[in-house]
Parts: C-alpha cells; sequence; structure tokens
C-alpha cells in the first residue's frame, strides 16, 4: 500500500489538517495533566535526517516519539550524507525496511519528494527550501487555542517570502483564513505557491494578498508573523538582506498598526532581535514565540499518530 506523506501543506486536506490539529489540542491537554507516556508507538522507530541544524524540529520529534512509545534515530549531515555517499533512492529503500517513519530537513525540496517517492513508509518534511509544514501545523494549532477558533482570522506575514511564509499561506488558504503578505520587491512567496494558494482560497473563501508595504499588510491582522531574513543556506546574503529588508522589522509601531489590541506576535525561531523584530514585541506581551515552540511537540505527535494510522 502506498504510505501517506507530509511533504507539503498541501498532502493533507482541510478536513485531514483539521483532524490533526484537533487530535493535537487534545495530545496538547493529556499532556499537561498528567504526563503519561502512551503506547500507540511501541516499537516504533523514527528515522530523522537533517541536513542542517536544529533545536525545536529535532528535539519535538525526538521528545514526541519518546512521549508516544517509539524511539528515534538522528541522522546529521555526515551520518548519511544523502545523495552523495548514497543515492536518495537508495536511502529512503533501505530505510524503509527497518522504521516505520521518516523526516527530513533538506536544502532542495525535491530531496524530500524524491525520499517520499521512493519509500514504503510515511515521509515528513521537516523543513525544506520550499515549505516547512510542520511548522505551519503547531501555528494553527497556536491560533486555535490563542482565540477558540480559527474561522475570521487574519494573519499577516511581515519579511522574506520563504518556506515558512509558503506553508503559512497554504494552511491559511486551505484553512480559510486570510493571508497577507509583505516582502520587498524580488522577495515575494514563489509565484506557483500564490496561484497555488489563491485557488484554495476561493473554495475555502479565504483572501490572500501580497503587497510590499507592511502597514498595509498588518491592517486589520489578529497575528503579525516574521521570520529570519536570510534562512539557513542564505548566509551568505546576510548583510545584503539586512539593507533590503530594514523596513520589514517588526516594532511595537507596526503591531499597533493592526487597530486591534490583542494582535499576538508569531515567529518560528530562531529569532534575531533587532533585525526582523524588536526584543521589545519578541519579549513583550503579545507574543507567543515559545507556545508556537511548545505547539511543535503536540502538532507532530499528532501528525506521526495520523500518518501511522494509530
Ligand atoms: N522553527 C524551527 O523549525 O526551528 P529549528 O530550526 O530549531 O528546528
Ligand atoms: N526560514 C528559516 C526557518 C527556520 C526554522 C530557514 O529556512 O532557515
Amino acid at each position: 500500500m502506498t504510505p501517506r506523506h507530509y511533504t507539503s501543506v498541501l498532502d493533507l486536506t482541510r478536513e485531514e489538517t483539521m483532524e490533526v490539529l484537533d487530535r493535537a489540542a487534545r495530545l496538547r491537554h493529556e499532556w499537561h495533566a498528567d504526563h503519561k507516556v502512551l503506547k500507540r508507538l511501541r516499537g516504533y522507530t523514527l528515522a530523522a535526517i537533517f541536513e542542517k541544524p536544529s533545536l525545536r524540529t529535532r528535539v519535538t520529534f525526538e521528545a514526541g516519539m519518546t512521549q508516544l512509545g517509539g524511539h528515534a534515530i538522528f541522522l546529521g549531515p555526515q551520518d548519511i550524507q544523502l545523495g552523495v555517499r548514497e543515492s536518495i533512492a537508495d536511502v529512503a529503500r533501505n530505510l524503509s525496511r527497518w522504521v516505520q517513519i521518516i523526516a527530513a530537513r533538506t536544502f532542495a525540496h525535491s530531496t524530500v519528494t524524491e525520499l517520499a517517492a521512493w519509500s514504503r513508509v510515511p515521509v515528513i518534511n521537516a523543513l525544506s527550501d520550499l515549505e516547512h509544514p510542520c511548522q505551519a501545523l503547531a501555528d494553527f494549532l497556536t491560533l486555535q487555542e490563542r482565540f477558540g477558533q480559527l474561522q475570521g482570522l487574519k494573519l499577516a506575514y511581515v519579511g522574506d517570502g520563504n518556506n515558512v511564509a509558503h506553508s503559512l499561506l497554504l494552511m491559511g488558504a486551505l484553512l480559510g483564513i486570510d493571508v497577507a503578505v509583505a516582502a520587498p520587491a524580488g522577495y515575494a512567496p514563489r509565484r506557483e505557491i500564490l496561484e497555488q494558494a489563491q485557488r484554495l482560497a476561493e473554495r475555502s473563501g479565504a483572501t490572500i494578498s501580497v503587497t510590499q508595504e507592511p502597514r498595509e499588510a498588518v491592517h486589520g491582522a489578529d497575528a503579525v508573523y516574521t521570520d529570519v531574513w536570510a534562512s539557513m543556506g542564505q548566509e551568505h546574503e546576510a548583510e545584503q538582506r539586512r539593507q533590503i529588508f530594514a523596513s520589514y522589522r517588526v516594532t511595537a509601531e507596526l503591531l499597533a498598526a493592526t487597530g486591534k489590541p490583542r494582535t499576538i506576535f508569531m515567529h518560528c525561531l530562531p529569532a534575531h532581535r533587532g533585525e526582523e523584530v524588536s526584543a521589545e514585541v519578541i519579549d513583550g506581551p503579545q507574543s507567543v514565540v515559545f507556545e508556537q515552540a511548545e505547539n511543535r511537540l503536540h502538532a507532530q505527535k499528532a501528525l506521526l499518530l495520523w500518518l501511522l494510522g494509530r
């Protein structure tokens, strides 16, 4: 049987995504109540492949497997050297014989989809240059918990139209949440992602918009989200990007420009205080960044169970 994968937000339907989010909320509640380790994934192993550094994704996948009664094996850049020491297809076909699920953080998105194409077990995108769907799951869980429901919300994303922005756009459009992006010229989200989001939004009723003007994007927003200006692999562009993005910093003034007193500030982390966000905002009362980080754990536990049919 072909396994279900989560290489993109769009690998799950709206209903399936809501199912995972509801399960995540229950898992979060149960975990807070008694920290009980479940037995649902007893004997199950996750192979976690990382071509790039990670704090949150690595720890939440490993801790999540432990809390579900299973086990995770971390495979860093030096361990398997995907596509160098061995082809992606061979790595996928080997791992499929030993483990029940794979998560992969890669440079090229095609590495994740190629793993999935050859794998007999589910493959999860743990961040690629195109998408970060697990982050989006945790973020929409955070929104749902903060506001009680997702319907009627508006999320504004200010900064680089990157992997995180792409997954937020797709999930917003899928679930019917308005997403407005403000990015400098040349740094907007990719055209194919915007087209997919627009198509989904027509069905879900969401409004998707892109502007170069941060104040326009945040108007009426319930959440203002930003991410680093230079993603992993773009370090050599960091200085140039600091200049291009200088007027895209999320400050207290920009947060106030939403016109809503309850607007929350979101960031996937790691953050650079004084660059994409001021310290005052990220460390202030409207910031939910550590809620988002915690929710990575609950959202991914729910996703693991869903993909494994447990
Ligand atoms: N947000 C996120 O994915 O963090 P890491 O890069 O630390 O995993
Ligand atoms: N856009 C960032 C997200 C890190 C979690 C990156 O790809 O480095």
